[in-house]
């Protein structure tokens, strides 16, 4: 960076400490060490005074705080890969330069996939919970107790095979599973050979022949909703459905209603639509194990939090210098 005074830099939740020290070191850095979720009131001040905001998939920078912002806001480096939480047509408006930290989360959150696949098919929380809960009721090996369904030889199909979608794809091949997708596009011929993946234009047909349905596609206005009932309705019984990008891509209460009637057989859920409430029928169902729910969890690792942290670091110190910042998401 060059010789100029350090910019001010408002970052709305707690960060891993490495991370902290290098923005206290390099930025006039206004840190969050309790963890409080900000208020939009408290933003709304923040936004008075900051030339960069850092927020997290936890805040909402809609169009009310983009324009109540003063003109030094000159960037929200986000600590996120999803903007869906930033109004960016409204900070393209005034001028104000938005971006993420994409990459590093993509190969935990598909660990994080395979994880729920596994979870729900083999049943893992259901017995888990036999012997944290009830170790007494355990009477020991059966050939007929508590069986999943085989991971190899299913069917998987990737909703969305961007960077995430792809790397699902490249570890269920490893699992023996054979790889279907629905993309906008499709993915270039080399990838395709690479994954024997067969690519579906019609969403609706691939959804009626998969096993298990992945989605792995990022929260816009065109992908709200996208599993809809008329959609889910599709799948087959004994197919299950995982999500890992955003709740609001599944219409959650027509899932509810396909899982309660077993139209479904199975959901693996680490993101709902109304977070950080998750909606009691889901609960009830994971009690009855039908679901498996985790809180967010696909990029939470130490490790891809202090990538992360790097790369806001990295994308404001280039825009300070006067660079395109790399992750620059618009304008
Ligand atoms: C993101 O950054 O978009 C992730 O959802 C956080 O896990």
């Amino acid at each position: 960076m060059t010789a100029r005074k350090k910019p001010k830099v408002y970052i709305t939740r707690k960060l891993p400490d490495a991370v902290e020290t290098r923005m206290r070191e390099l930025f006039e850095a206004e840190l969050n060490i309790d963890d409080r979720p900000r208020t939009q009131a408290e933003l709304l001040d923040a936004v008075k005074t900051a030339e960069v905001l850092v927020p997290t998939v936890t805040d909402r920078i809609d169009s009310v705080l983009i324009e109540a912002a003063g003109p030094q806001l000159k960037l929200i480096a986000s600590f996120s890969n999803g903007v869906d939480h930033i109004d960016v047509d409204a900070a393209a408006k005034r001028g104000i330069t938005v971006t993420n930290t994409p990459n590093v989360l993509t190969e935990d959150t598909a660990d994080m996939t395979m994880v729920l696949i596994f979870a729900v098919l083999r049943r893992l929380i259901e017995g888990s919970r036999v012997l944290t809960e009830d170790p007494a009721s355990w009477a020991g090996w059966s050939p007929t107790w508590m069986l999943g369904r085989r991971i190899g030889g299913k069917r998987i199909g990737i909703v969305g095979m961007g960077r995430i979608g792809t790397a699902v794809a490249r570890r269920a091949k490893a699992f023996g599973l054979s790889i279907h997708y629905h993309n906008r596009k499709r993915v270039n011929p080399a990838t395709e050979e690479e994954l024997e993946a067969t690519y579906w234009d019609s969403l609706d047909q691939m959804l009626a022949r998969v096993d298990i349905v992945s989605v792995n596609c990022p929260s816009t206005p065109a992908t709200f909703h996208l599993l809809s009932a008329r959609r889910l309705a599709l799948m087959q019984p004994s197919s299950i459905i995982v999500n890992t990008a955003r709740g609001d891509i599944i219409d959650e209460a027509a899932l509810i209603q396909l899982l309660k009637q077993s139209k479904i057989a199975g959901a693996g859920l680490d993101v709902f639509s109304n977070e950080p409430l998750v909606n009691p029928k889901l609960l009830k169902l994971a009690h009855e194990g039908k679901a498996v729910l985790l809180p967010h969890m696909g990029s939470a690792t130490i490790e891809g939090r202090i990538d992360m942290g790097d790369k806001v670091i990295i994308n404001i110190r280039t825009y300070f210098d006067g660079h395109r910042p790399p992750n620059r998401v618009l304008p």
